[in-house]
């Protein structure tokens, strides 16, 4: 049962057969439970049984808010952290509030208690917490209250979208983009989309060693009529939590799109993917401006030469002009080092093109090479090199965490938990 305050009114179960039809989605969402009792930890997971939470990758640990936030020190936050707590009323407030300082600023947090108190409650909420559920509850009153969170009505929209874009062909836009994105997946454990836009020669596919039969091209004939349950079906699975919509990479028929031509489709997975990545075609026109108007994070990637130095400052310039008041185009300088070229160095690249350097990643034919011609990620080739540890950074940064220093916790937590930033 959940609790019931004049405000908040708790929502009624829903029949069996509401569910069955029409029931929204959640979305492929991370969810980590911490339970103080076995029977709580049963309930959460009988709640993957749901159809609606068919998507989401859920665990179940021990340990309550204190197992949370030992936890959280030293790992990343999921995009739902549920706790089951046994502490009086008067507590509960500073053991979620320990629980903020170790908590991303996008990370919500649902509570189970044992105490039914209005005060309480409305206390908990003012403070950012999702919801506050009164135990014994049904899992379907979990869901629900799971659902109305990412995919109510007024949900917002959860995905982040990071476009990747070569200052020059061929500087690594592509290769960077996908290992970034495999690095955000198994250093995050969530779900990314990798959109292939280079749909004549893009090289998702083949890079991650797949050859599916449906990718990006057929959502955008389908044109108006793409939606979440088309999309589901197109998108190819390449590893744990990483997901394509590839390129067909063909050359049977040539691609005009109109401006606004990707819009609806990457609107559809923000509101079903947590980072959406987009590698990005070395193309200027109309829907590759429109677009890098419009995502969240736009990285460019450039070889330290002149020709790139020139149009890496050129596509700074038209970021800002498009995009005001959002933030800035971010760097990544690669294959930095090869033998007898002549390099601009790092620092003086960035400050002249004034944006912000996320990364750098070394020149080493052999280790591309090899990973490129196994549709292998770089980590899967070797996992132990340095340029993973680049690769994390960067997928951090433009992810808007912070880089954890060694095994613990950012040094400074610059950003406040949304929900204690509620509160400020
Ligand atoms: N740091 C690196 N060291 C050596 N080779 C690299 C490095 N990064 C990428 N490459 C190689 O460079 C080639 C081009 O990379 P990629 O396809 O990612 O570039 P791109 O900028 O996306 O190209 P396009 O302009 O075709 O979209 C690939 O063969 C890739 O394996
Ligand atoms: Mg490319």
């Amino acid at each position: 049962m959940s609790f019931l305050t004049p405000d908040q009114p708790s929502k009624p179960e829903e029949p069996a057969a509401e569910i069955a039809s029409g029931a929204r989605l959640v979305p492929r969402i991370t969810i980590q439970a911490f339970c103080e009792h076995s029977q709580t930890a049963q309930l959460v997971e009988s709640a993957v049984y749901d159809r609606r939470m068919s998507k989401v990758a859920l665990t179940t640990h021990n340990g309550g808010i204190d197992g949370a936030v030992e936890t959280y020190k030293s790992n990343p936050t999921p995009n739902l952290i549920i706790v089951e707590t046994t502490l009086p009323p008067e507590a509960i407030p500073g053991a979620l509030e320990r629980l903020a300082e170790v908590c991303d600023a996008s990370t919500r947090v649902i509570v189970l208690g044992h105490v039914n108190d209005v005060l309480l409650y409305r206390d908990l909420i003012r403070s950012g917490i999702s919801e506050y559920i009164v135990l014994p509850a049904t899992a379907q009153l979990i869901v629900t209250a799971i659902t109305e969170l990412f995919a109510g009505e007024g949900a917002a929209p959860i995905g982040r979208t990071i476009g990747f874009v070569s200052a020059k062909g061929g500087a690594g836009g592509s290769t960077l983009a996908h290992n970034v994105a495999w690095a955000i997946a198994t250093s995050l454990r969530q779900d990314c989309l990798i959109l292939d836009m280079d749909l004549a020669f893009g090289t998702v596919g083949l890079n991650f060693n797949q050859d599916p039969p449906h990718g990006l091209a057929d959502a955008l004939l389908a044109n108006q009529k793409v939606d979440q349950t088309m999309l589901d079906r197109l998108m190819s699975k390449a590893a744990n939590h990483v997901n394509l919509l590839t390129a067909p990479a063909t050359l049977d028929r040539t691609w005009d799109f109109e401006e606004r031509e990707f819009e609806q489709i990457i609107e559809i997975c923000q509101r079903s993917v947590p980072v959406i990545i987009l590698d990005i075609p070395h193309v200027w026109n109309a829907w590759v401006r429109h677009t890098l108007a419009t995502i969240d994070e736009v990285v460019i990637v450039a070889e330290p030469d002149l020709a790139n130095l020139r149009n890496a400052k050129n596509l700074s310039d038209a970021v800002k002009a498009l995009r005001p008041t959002e933030k800035a185009a971010s760097l990544v300088i690669n294959k930095q080092g090869m033998p007898k070229r002549p390099e601009i160095a790092s620092g003086e690249f960035a400050s002249s093109i004034e944006a912000q350097l996320i990364g750098q990643i070394g020149f080493d034919p052999q280790l591309f090479g090899t990973a490129a011609n196994n549709g292998q990620m770089i980590a899967e080739v070797a996992a132990n090199h340095k340029i993973n540890d680049a690769y994390r950074s960067i997928g951090m940064s433009v992810t808007g965490r912070q880089e954890m220093h060694g095994a613990g916790k950012p040094a400074s937590l610059l950003k406040l938990p949304s929900f204690l930033k509620k509160r400020a």
